[in-house]
């Protein structure tokens, strides 16, 4: 009897110690498995005289019954502790700051053609686009600009055949926009243009933004005031506009037009009152209908309001200069 029990007593503190279901499981089998200690007690019953065999095999079944209560209890303990281990684990703290995610913004040009195209929208203009592939007829026949103008080589550009190119400037979106629709006009046109040039201010492709009003009685006074207007509001309202008579093919009278910004005038933009022939070419009547024109670089818009001294930045597409704007 003292045998059993002391059996018992070493078998409780083996499973009060046990600490997960593994040692407690070996625990099971030390003292109740097939060769266990306690299923090995029951083989001496045979050892013992007849009347002794029914209380000693009670006394062992009672053990067994002890030993197997104890263990169901731990094992319902440790489980209960081992699923809490494994959902801590599993959990998620979700005071952890999460993963940063870059979003980016705008590349520059794009940020100072929204802003153009809002402040024209404001003025009651309309957004157009056009082909980037034209034909030369648009790009400079139908603007006044005959093959053997010397106008066309100052805009020499990327030719597919004879009369297909890559357009030397927005100004074709005009005469598209003019040959669809009827006068009065207020467009603005962005988009990439082409030229064979490339330097610290030059690109073989670069953006433009397209400007036309067109209605009766159109002076050079409607073309400055719009002109004021835009500068001002892209380059703040002490900006000053200048005009300096040139050339265009398409416009007459036409100007440079230069802005005052920082400390000096800086050239941005060709402008002029749309030429009788361009009428005439999209059969327009040139005596009823008047209109001014202008052709802005955005990367030229973007490096006087940046200070960016090389047009080349705009695509290297190096990060630590997209980051400034
Ligand atoms: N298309 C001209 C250029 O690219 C600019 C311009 C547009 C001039 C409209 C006058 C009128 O140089």
């Amino acid at each position: 009897m003292k045998e059993i029990q002391k059996l018992v007593d070493e078998a409780i503190e083996e499973i009060n110690l046990a600490k997960n279901s593994t040692t407690l499981n070996n625990i099971r089998v030390k003292y109740l498995g097939k060769k266990g200690l306690v299923t090995s007690l029951m083989k001496k019953l045979k050892e013992l005289p007849q009347e002794e065999r029914p209380k000693f095999g009670a006394l062992v079944n009672d053990a067994k019954n002890t030993i197997q209560a104890k263990i169901n209890d731990k094992f319902q303990e440790i489980s209960a502790l081992e699923k809490m281990q494994k959902y801590e684990k599993l959990a998620v703290d979700i005071s952890l700051p999460g993963a940063r995610k870059d979003i980016g913004h705008l590349h520059i040009l794009s940020q100072v053609q929204k802003e153009l195209e809002d402040i024209f929208i404001s003025m009651g203009f309309e957004v157009v686009e056009g082909p980037e592939v034209e034909d030369t007829w648009h790009n400079f026949d139908a603007l006044n600009t005959p093959d053997w103008h010397p106008a066309r080589d100052v805009q020499d550009s990327f030719y597919f055949t004879e009369e297909k190119l890559l357009r030397t400037h927005t100004s074709p979106v005009q005469v598209r926009t003019m040959l669809k629709r009827k006068p009065p006009l207020a467009i603005v046109s962005p988009g990439r243009v082409y030229r064979r040039d490339y330097d610290s201010t030059h690109l073989p492709m670069f953006t433009q933004m397209e400007v036309l009003y067109i209605d009766q009685n159109v002076t050079i006074k409607h073309l400055k005031f719009t002109l004021e207007e835009m500068a001002k509001r892209i380059f703040g309202e002490n900006s000053k506009v200048r005009l300096r008579p040139s050339f265009f093919p398409f416009t007459e009278p036409s100007y440079e037009i230069d802005v005052w910004f920082g400390d000096t005038w800086l050239e941005i933009l060709g402008a002029g009152m749309v030429d009788p022939n361009v009428f005439k070419n999209v059969g327009y009547d040139p005596t009823k209908w008047s209109g001014f024109a202008f052709g802005l670089g955005l990367e030229r818009v973007a490096m006087v309001k940046y200070g960016i001294k090389d047009i080349r930045d705009f695509i290297r597409n190096d990060i630590k200069f997209l980051e400034n704007y």
